[in-house]
């Protein structure tokens, strides 16, 4: 069904197929968001006239892209990866897609680089999508960058049911637990999830809006 919509929905794209087929031969993990989660990015930063966007986890670029494309010409992505390697596919993925005048990639664990970005914020959106374990410290970090009227998306916060298991020890799922606890109890945030089915499986995105 994926392929469907891909071929069948959204029209063919060299920027994002080459992006995928050059991060896939530098050996990165192939598991960048899916073509039409890609695109709803981009409609969603478009749909929040979205002018400034943190993205945490960059792998080659891919999400970024999707959420470059969707920005004014003078708007501007933050995107913070771990792995230098990993920033050099991204980089050159980003170049070649027309948006890297758009997109400033920040090197380095992201609990690091975070506490350094605060005069680029308030963000318009941020998309939470890196190591799974600390995604409660980076949702503090996101509401400490948000105003009212910031959108933040958490990708892969179903990982197949295995975040509903409340015994579960591993870090990635008791990292998103604890996510939706603070998510749920911020009295800031109003929020949902969405479960997805797509080629690489079953997962779902979490969908909040800061109100205060
Ligand atoms: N958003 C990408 C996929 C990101 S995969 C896309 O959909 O195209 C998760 C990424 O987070 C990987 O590139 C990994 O290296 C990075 N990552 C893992 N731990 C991190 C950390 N502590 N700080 C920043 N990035 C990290
Ligand atoms: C996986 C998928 C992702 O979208 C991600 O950000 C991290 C890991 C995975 O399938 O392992
Ligand atoms: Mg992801």
């Amino acid at each position: 069904m994926d392929d469907y919509l891909t071929t069948n929905l959204l029209e063919y794209d060299e920027a994002l197929e080459g992006a995928a087929r050059v991060s896939v031969e530098a050996g990165l993990p192939d598991i960048a968001v899916s073509a039409p989660q890609g695109r709803f990015l981009t409609l969603l930063v478009r749909m929040v006239r979205a002018r400034s966007v943190l993205e945490i986890g960059t792998l080659g670029g891919y999400s970024a892209i999707c959420l470059a494309r969707g920005l004014p010409h003078d708007g501007s992505l933050i995107t913070l990866e771990a792995e230098p390697r990993f920033a050099d596919v991204a980089r050159g993925n980003i170049d070649r897609a027309g948006v890297g005048d758009r997109v400033d990639i920040r090197v380095g664990p992201a609990l690091d680089t975070l506490p350094i970005l605060g005069d680029d914020a308030p963000f318009d959106l941020v998309f939470l999508d890196a190591d799974k374990a600390n995604n409660a410290a980076y949702f503090r970090w996101a509401l400490e960058f948000a105003r009212p009227g910031t959108v933040l998306v958490v990708d892969n916060v179903v990982r197949g049911g295995t975040i509903a298991d409340p015994a579960s020890d591993d870090p990635g799922v008791r990292g998103t637990q604890h996510m939706f606890e603070l998510m749920a109890a911020d009295p800031r945030v109003d929020a949902t999830a969405l479960q997805t089915v797509a080629g690489k499986g079953y997962d779902g995105f979490a969908l909040a809006l800061v109100t205060g």
